[in-house]
């Protein structure tokens, strides 16, 4: 199942206020190469948004983030989405979407969050947030007493189409994430052919560090 998170070295963080404007941003993503999606429950528009996505664009895999209460994560559930994740890590979202077979990541920002999630097998790991947590230096030592457990990372909070190699540039790292690639403001302007074009450039950034397959 999570092997469908391993697709994209890149995962753009949503904030969408407006469902109206779910389709023509998932167009925006797809035409730019982009075909995940994680759209936060940080709005009322949030499940809306992912219905319709799921509908209109079924080759998109379609996460929920920001699942911080039992009430979102049913929701999102409810919702049929591809996959979910949180800034935190709440045992029971993490259980809730392992019993509805959905991959879950859930955020980590110390050693024993990361003993925690790995208690509950989560191998896939959001690493939230991380240039404000110390960034690459700071996971790396995190990281180094369990490396043997075959957890991966997708930083998120502060990256940027400048600091996002260096990320992508460790095997640890399985992709970033980030709200620069689609912004609140951009969305809400209808700016679908800025959006398009900051995806090509996060992507052609990737494929540099990791190949074309990526
Ligand atoms: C997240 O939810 O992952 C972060 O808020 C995204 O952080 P950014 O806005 O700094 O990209």
């Amino acid at each position: 199942m999570s092997d469908l998170l391993l697709k994209s070295p890149v995962i753009p963080v949503i904030v969408i206020e407006n469902a109206d404007d779910a389709e023509p941003l998932a167009e925006a993503l797809l035409q730019g190469g982009m075909n995940i999606i994680e759209i936060t429950c940080r709005t009322s528009a949030a499940i809306e948004s992912l219905r319709r996505i799921k509908k209109a664009f079924p080759e998109m895999i379609t996460g929920a983030g920001t699942v911080v209460t039992r009430e979102q994560a049913d929701a999102c559930l409810e919702a049929d989405v591809d996959f979910g994740l949180a800034p935190g890590l709440n045992p029971e979202t993490v259980q809730l979407f392992e019993q509805n077979k959905k991959p879950f990541i859930p955020g980590i920002m110390t050693p024993s969050e990361v003993e925690q999630a790995l208690s509950l097998g989560c191998k896939l790991l959001k690493f939230f947030p991380a240039e404000a947590a110390g960034g690459l230096k700071f996971l790396k030592n995190i990281y180094a007493p369990y490396a043997f457990s075959g957890i991966r990372f997708c930083p998120t909070g502060g990256i940027n189409l400048q600091n996002m190699a260096a990320y992508l540039n460790e095997e640890m790292i399985f992709a970033v994430g980030g709200s620069w690639l689609a912004t609140l403001k951009q969305i809400r302007e209808h700016r679908w052919e800025e959006i398009t074009a900051q995806v090509k450039e996060a992507l052609a950034v990737a494929g540099q560090v990791r190949g074309a397959s990526s």
